[in-house]
């Protein structure tokens, strides 16, 4: 089978970093047209910045690393570096990027690229606000036929929510970006927080990325040392939980991961619940599936599927 072809949109973010070396350790399977970066876990130039550092890591320099929209649609933007830390990438040490920032906007970068290919070839990954994404399909609608699948991790039902008692950061960045998202009649697939909560680093899984004694193994050790501390002191679990590679992992791996096809509906208007994913999990309406939204992860799998492909960069 030819390799997947993708778009990742991401602000990194530690988590981030990982889904992004973890697609771009497996290019038999998964090609990368280009990382579009967006504003979220921290403001667009530090996320921009990071992308690329996460390019040189992996001696990847050839992909493009293009910048796109550094505030919600319509909100102030609110970032997570209680989470993440002053950069966003806190942890490792790593060199200042050197690598030059593609001059065409990311959102000019998504469209052309979907018109250019050929129709249902490309799969868009957003591992953060869709404000990217919210805008590419408004200004061109004409995309949103030409896309393959949105894989993206947001949202939460179980869980509920990380930044507020009812939403998950993503979504609560941008609600009015995710609303036209998941109204688009696009596939889409989601990794709620349902799913990446299963998804935790333990002393043993991040010892074992140490182990790979490489740049990039070393680095994300570092990387899930500095953000397992928040997730330990506020839920009291065993480790840093790698929301974004969950995406990735799908891709390599979609039997590792089980859900089901359901609505799911943004709140974009009570103040209480502002950006809640509400997901009709039981069934319990009849409006019209338009996702299918995952619960549960093969963890063991998961990890195994990581440090085997992260030990290739
Ligand atoms: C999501 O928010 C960010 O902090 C992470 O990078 C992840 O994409 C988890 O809620
Ligand atoms: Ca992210």
């Amino acid at each position: 089978m030819p390799a997947r072809k993708i778009i990742i949109d991401t602000d990194p973010g530690q988590d981030d970093a990982v889904a992004i070396l973890l697609a771009l350790s497996s290019p038999e399977q998964i090609e990368i047209l280009g990382l579009t970066t967006v504003a979220g876990n921290v403001p667009l130039d530090l996320t921009t910045r990071n992308a690329r550092i996460v390019c040189e890591l992996a001696g990847r320099t050839d992909v493009g690393v293009y910048a796109g929209c550094d505030r919600p649609l319509g909100r102030d933007l609110v970032t997570a570096e209680h989470v993440h830390g002053k950069t966003g990438l806190d942890g490792p040490k790593l060199p200042e990027p050197t690598m030059e920032i593609a001059p065409e906007h990311a959102v000019d970068f998504i469209v052309e690229t979907l018109r250019k290919e050929p129709a249902g070839t490309v799969t868009l990954c957003p591992l953060g606000p869709l404000t990217n994404i919210a805008t590419a399909l408004q200004k061109a609608p004409d995309i949103g036929e030409k896309i393959q699948e949105i894989v993206l991790m947001g949202g939460a039902y179980f869980e509920v929510g990380n930044i507020t008692p009812t939403a998950e950061f993503n979504i609560y960045v941008d609600p009015e970006a995710a609303d036209i998202v998941f109204k688009s009649g696009i596939k889409i697939t989601v990794m709620p927080l349902d799913v990446t909560h299963k998804a935790l680093v333990t002393k043993e899984r991040n010892d074992a990325f140490r182990a790979l004694g490489t740049p990039v193994g070393v680095a994300v050790a570092e990387m899930t040392d500095f953000f397992e501390r928040f997730d330990k002191e506020k839920y009291g679990s065993t480790g840093a939980p790698l929301h974004d590679p969950c995406v990735t992992a799908y891709l390599l791996q979609p039997e590792l991961f089980s859900g089901r096809h359901i609505n799911v509906e943004i709140e974009t208007v009570s103040e209480l619940t502002l950006g809640m994913t509400v997901a009709d999990w039981w069934g319990v309406t009849d409006r019209k599936a338009n996702a299918t939204f995952i619960g549960d992860i093969d963890a063991d799998g998961f990890f195994a599927l990581l440090t085997e492909r992260l030990a290739r960069l």
